[in-house]
Parts: structure tokens; C-alpha cells; sequence
């Protein structure tokens, strides 16, 4: 029997030296070592042996099967550091070659036009405030002129949240509008004031003009003896600072609970400069008549001053509220030309700003 184990170390031991790579060494580990292998099947006969004969033979042929493990083991290693040494031939790296940057991200063009504002009318003492995202209702109608079921609330399209009915502030709203911050900002801050408040609106709207989700940025002073033309003259600086010198402001009379008088801003078009027609006579493909709508303004209510329990026969003050999206929109042309894709996520669209 040691004879025959002998003879199968040698063939083995001799197979092993041809073996090229781990793979055919796996092949012939199996094939020669594995559970139906002639040299497992002999170490079987090791029972059949008589048992003074056992002993002796059981141990010598232990030996050999521990000397083919240990082959094996140093043929392993030898294959592995020679597939190593191939790899690091064709696979060499050259350190000193200069790197590959990795893509770098940027703010969001909604959060860059944010920090813009706020920077222009910082430059004239406005200071940034944040009102909350859910509010109740007397801050985002009530307070504003617009008692419950008054049907000037229906422009607002509002969501309401599902939670306790305050006794005093009614119902909680997501706020439809920065408007909303007016009367918090009176009894937060002592007079005057002066705040640009820049915060998520919410509205049951869906459209290319038209977001569910979106930013509004509002103006508010209150000081004495304030009139519409510091209200123009500071609509003009945000104009010309953010769209272009050569860009001016129109006030259209309009109406809101919470201002008296109120405006429809309008900024003059950037493609056709005001004139609603391009050099070649055909009508401006961006605006109608010359002119943009921007945003809502007006001179505060008597009411809503009363309602942040200040004086209005004393104090006075302007109000303005736009939709940060759509006056970016403005600035870029026709290049957004559906308000959706603003946070529709497209690396494509998104990395061009
Ligand atoms: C208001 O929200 C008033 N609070 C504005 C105001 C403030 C008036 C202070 C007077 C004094 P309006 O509903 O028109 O007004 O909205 C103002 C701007 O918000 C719009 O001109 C538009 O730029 C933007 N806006 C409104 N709804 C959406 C929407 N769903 N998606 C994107 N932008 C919107």
C-alpha cells in the first residue's frame, strides 16, 4: 500500500510542476486529492489491514498526504506571486500622470438666485428673515384683509394640513404665500423694518408656469412717512441690480386684500427692450406688449398694520411678494422655458447654471 501512495505522490508531484496557472492547479487538486481520487480511494484499504500492520502504515501514509498538502500549498504560492508579478507588468500605473477630477457639483440655481436677492437688497438695508413653512391661517389670510370665506382667498389655492384647529389662529396651512410672514415680522421685530423674507410657498397648482412648490421673495418696510415712490425707487434698484441697467419697472393698479393701493409689477422685456417687437418688425416671442409681470406690491393695509398691532395713523409701509423662479425665468430668456424643470433633477438641464 505505501508503495502504491509512493507512486501516486510522484505522478502527482510531477503533474504539479507542469500546472501553468491557479486554475489548473484547483483542476488537479480536485482530481487528485478530491474524495473519489485514486489516492483517497487507496487510503480507504488502510481499515483492511491487519491491525498490527495498521499503525505503522497509517502513519507513513499520513506523512505522504501531508507532504502532497504542503505541495501543493508552496505551488499555490509560487502561481500566485507569478500571476502578481504579470499583473503589475501590464497593469503598471504611471503616479505622476495627472489625475482625473471628479465632477464637481454645484448650488442649486434656485438656492444661487436666493443668495443673489438677498445680496441686492442687503446693499439697501434689508435684512433676511424666514417665516415657518406650515402657518396658520391668521398669519396667511386672516391678518391680510382676507377674513374666513372670503372669496379673494380662492387665488391663493391652498393646502391645508390636517392637525388641530387652533382657537384663535384657525386652521394650519401650508403657506400659500410669503405675505403669510407680514404680520409674524410686525410682532417679532420693533419698528422700523425692513425685511426681505425669502421662504417655500404651496399651491394646488400644475402648469409650465406654475409649481406645486415654490419660492416667493417679500419685501416689507414700515418707517415713517414712506411713500409708493420709495416703493418704486426700490422696485427700480432690484430691477436694474438683478436684470441689467437698462431695465425699469411699471406699476399696473391692481388689487390685494393687504395693500391699498395696489400694483402688478412689470419689468420691461429683455429680448425686445420694452418695445414688444424685434429689430426685424416680428412680434417678441417672450413677452406681449414690451412688458413682464413680476410680482405683486402695494402700500400696507391700515388693517394689517392693526393686525401686528402697530399704529397706522403713525407708521406706514410697502410690501412687495414675487415668485423667485419665475423672475430667474425672466433673467434667463428663453432658456427655462417650462417652470417644471427647475426641480425636475436633470443633471442635463441643471448643470447648465
Ligand atoms: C402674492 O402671492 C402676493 N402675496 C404678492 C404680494 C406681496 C402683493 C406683497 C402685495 C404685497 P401672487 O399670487 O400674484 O401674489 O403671487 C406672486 C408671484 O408668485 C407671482 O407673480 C409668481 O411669480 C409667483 N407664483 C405664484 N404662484 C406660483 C406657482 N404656483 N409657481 C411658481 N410661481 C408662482
Amino acid at each position: 500500500m505505501i508503495d502504491k501512495l509512493g507512486a501516486l505522490q510522484a505522478r502527482i508531484t510531477a503533474a504539479l510542476d507542469g500546472v501553468k496557472n491557479l486554475k489548473e492547479l484547483d483542476d488537479l487538486e480536485v482530481a487528485e486529492l478530491g474524495r473519489k481520487s485514486e489516492f483517497m480511494l487507496a487510503l480507504k484499504g488502510l481499515g483492511e489491514l491487519p491491525p498490527e500492520q495498521r499503525r505503522s502504515v497509517g502513519q507513513k501514509a499520513n506523512e505522504i498526504k501531508t507532504a502532497l498538502a504542503a505541495s501543493f500549498g508552496v505551488r499555490r504560492q509560487e502561481l500566485r506571486s507569478a500571476s502578481l508579478g504579470a499583473l503589475a507588468e501590464e497593469e503598471w500605473i504611471d503616479i505622476t500622470a495627472p489625475g482625473i477630477r471628479p465632477p464637481a457639483g454645484h448650488v442649486h440655481l434656485t438656492n444661487q438666485a436666493i443668495d443673489e436677492i438677498t445680496d441686492i437688497f442687503s446693499r439697501i438695508g434689508f435684512y433676511r428673515y424666514r417665516h415657518p413653512e406650515a402657518d396658520w391661517d391668521w398669519y396667511a389670510f386672516e391678518a391680510l384683509n382676507m377674513p374666513p370665506d372670503h372669496p379673494a382667498r380662492d387665488e391663493w389655492e391652498t393646502f391645508f394640513v390636517d392637525a388641530p384647529v387652533h382657537p384663535r389662529l384657525g386652521r394650519m396651512v401650508l403657506t400659500p404665500h410669503t405675505s403669510s410672514g407680514q404680520v409674524r415680522e410686525m410682532e417679532r421685530r420693533g419698528l422700523p423694518i425692513r425685511m426681505i423674507g425669502i421662504s417655500k410657498c404651496y399651491r394646488r397648482q400644475m402648469d409650465v408656469s406654475h409649481v406645486p412648490m415654490f419660492h416667493q421673495f417679500e419685501g416689507l418696510l414700515i418707517d415713517h412717512g414712506v411713500s409708493v415712490t420709495h416703493l418704486k425707487g426700490v422696485l427700480d434698484h432690484f430691477a436694474r441690480t438683478y436684470f441689467g441697467p437698462e431695465r425699469k419697472t411699471r406699476l399696473r393698479p391692481f388689487h390685494f386684500r393687504f395693500t391699498e393701493p395696489s400694483f402688478e409689477v412689470d419689468i420691461s422685456c429683455g429680448i425686445c427692450l420694452g418695445t414688444g417687437r424685434l429689430k426685424d418688425g416680428a412680434k417678441c416671442r417672450l413677452c406681449k406688449d414690451g412688458w413682464l409681470e413680476l410680482g405683486g406690491a402695494g402700500m400696507i393695509h391700515p388693517n394689517v398694520l392693526s393686525a401686528g398691532k402697530i399704529d397706522p395713523e403713525e407708521w406706514g409701509g410697502f410690501a412687495f411678494g414675487w415668485g423667485v423662479e419665475r423672475t430667474m425665468m425672466m433673467r434667463s430668456g428663453l432658456q427655462i422655458p417650462d417652470i417644471r424643470e427647475i426641480y425636475k433633477n436633470d443633471l442635463r438641464f441643471l448643470s447648465q447654471f
